[in-house]
């Protein structure tokens, strides 16, 4: 029994270093579960491939914590049917920690920088290729990113504002997801200097004021926020001329966001408190020519909104929008 699970701990270890070898050569932006317990091969099958007997248990479990990236496992819990003394070991064991240990050459610098509590980003988050991915860790600020990090992902945690140094000098980053947290305030320059930030998901917080965002991004979604009357600045989209998507459902706007840019294709704005549309919304009066071919997604269900008083608002675009037409 003691055996069974011991082997069967490190043939999850290997199978663990088999996907992470094919995660890390195939990068990919969207979440990867790699959870040990998904691959739960029997030990036999493992046996014919690996002669795992002749690996350190100490080594093993290090590479255990890199690569499950859990926090949980810096104490390490023992191993099912492993007795005490062999736990004390690995605890009294740095290597676990430092992930610059001299076995592990080629983890080092992988970890990324240290958070507050004094352990690499890479250890506390996963760290695949140039994605972060920090969801559901309980965190209360955004943790220090590694130089390279492209895509950020710290969704279901417990941040409750972003710094203007959260993200400085965060050159490569390219999306940012903060979807539910408690964010409640963003520094004005936490956003506006990331040359290359494409897609920037902040739903689900309690935003009031949105700060100067830059003109690259592509992608925005601010839904259950609280913007109301005034959290977002005049022209705030005007320059960004390769946005597509802009996602503001459940905010109490009580107003569309002008001028759009000609790039964007859907506009979210459900549940909100919108009461009135010009005709010059989207299109332009004094032009019957000009067409808004991109935009073909407009949602203004959910507002107080009779779009029947304007008929002549919509003549450009490709598609009514969805809403009130009573
Ligand atoms: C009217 O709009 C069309 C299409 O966008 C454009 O080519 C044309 O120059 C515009 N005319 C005027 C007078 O602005
Ligand atoms: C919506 O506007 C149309 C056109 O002005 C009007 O006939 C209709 O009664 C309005 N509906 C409501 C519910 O106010």
């Amino acid at each position: 029994m003691r055996k069974g699970g011991k082997m069967k701990a490190l043939a999850r270890i290997f199978l663990g270093l088999v996907i992470f070898d094919a995660a890390v050569t195939v990068p990919t932006p969207e979440p990867i579960n790699y959870d040990s317990e998904a691959y739960d091969a029997t030990v036999e099958d493992l046996d014919t491939l690996y002669n795992y007997e002749n690996i350190p248990i100490d080594q093993a479990e290090t590479e255990r914590v890199m690569l499950s990236g859990n926090r949980e496992l810096l104490t390490p819990a023992p191993l099912p049917g492993e007795n005490q003394e062999e736990d004390e070991d690995e605890e009294s064991t740095p290597r676990l920690i430092d992930g610059s240990s001299p076995q592990e050459p080629e983890f080092t610098g992988l970890l990324g920088p240290h958070t507050n509590e004094d352990f690499p980003t890479c250890l506390l988050c996963t760290c695949i290729g140039t994605t972060v991915y920090c969801d559901d860790h309980e965190l209360d600020t955004v943790p220090p990113l590694p130089k390279n990090t492209a895509y950020f992902y710290s969704r279901f945690n417990r941040i409750k504002k972003i710094n203007k140094n959260d993200f400085a000098s965060l050159n490569d980053l390219k999306r940012i997801d903060l979807t539910s947290n408690l964010i409640s305030e963003i520094d004005e320059d936490a956003f506006r200097k990331l040359p290359h930030l494409r897609e920037l998901v902040l739903r689900d917080n309690k935003i009031r004021q949105l700060p100067e965002l830059p003109a690259t991004l592509t992608f925005i979604d601010i839904s259950n926020n609280r913007l109301g009357r005034k959290g977002i600045k005049q022209e705030a989209f005007k320059d960004m001329y390769d946005l597509h998507h802009l996602y503001l459902t459940d905010n109490n706007l009580d107003h569309i966001p002008l001028p759009l840019p000609e790039s964007l294709r859907a506009l979210h704005l459900q549940n909100n408190n919108i009461l009135e549309m010009h005709e010059d919304t989207f299109c332009n009066v004094k032009n019957l020519t000009y067409i808004r071919k991109a935009l073909e997604d407009i949602r203004l269900d959910g507002n107080p909104i009779n779009l029947s008083k304007t008929p002549q608002a919509y003549m450009c675009l490709p598609r009514l929008p969805i809403g009130s037409l009573v």
